[in-house]
């Protein structure tokens, strides 16, 4: 049977949930998105437009670091892509990990987690940073994740 990834970044554990329920129900391996300097909690204060999730979203070019590198993604036919909506589009990290390899012939499917914004955004955003990827329709999964992924890989 094909292996199956889920690939999540999370500051504050909403996503990594979500991420967990996902890998349990479709039988995946994990990996965490995990930037090579945490994020504090003044860092994710989007209200400062000093804080450096405002100002890495302000500018499109920035890729932070990541601490540990997703290993033997060849073995992978499937990634889902799992991040919470910074203004309204995925944080820059996850743009580093999508950058950071090969996924050519790959299918891709995003999910979110979000205080309210849609995911239509971030999905249009990921497709530009990542144009070999075969992206599928993503959904936010505040709920209802383990059962949404299990539907989009027809189990
Ligand atoms: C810097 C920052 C920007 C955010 N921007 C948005 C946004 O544009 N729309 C929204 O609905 N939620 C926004 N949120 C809320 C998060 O998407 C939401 O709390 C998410 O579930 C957090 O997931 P996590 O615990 O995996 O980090 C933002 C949160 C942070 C820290």
């Amino acid at each position: 049977m094909s292996k199956t990834l889920v690939a999540y970044f999370s500051a504050s554990g909403v996503t990594a949930r979500a991420a967990k329920e996902i890998a349990q129900a479709v039988d995946a391996d994990l990996y965490e998105i995990r930037p090579a300097e945490p994020y504090t909690d003044a860092d994710l204060n989007w209200m400062d437009k000093k804080s450096r999730s405002t100002r890495e979203m302000n500018d499109p070019a920035c890729r932070p670091a990541i601490a540990e590198p997703a290993e033997h993604m060849e073995q992978y036919d499937t990634v889902f892509v799992g991040f919470p909506i910074w203004w309204a589009v995925e944080p820059r990290v996850v743009d580093t990990f999508l950058e950071s390899c090969d996924f050519s012939g790959k299918t891709l499917i995003p999910f979110a987690t979000s205080g309210g914004s849609g995911i239509g955004r971030a999905e249009k955003s990921l497709e530009e940073h990542c144009p070999k990827g075969n992206w599928k329709r993503g959904r936010l999964v505040n709920s209802g994740a383990a059962a949404w992924a299990k539907s989009v890989l027809g189990r």
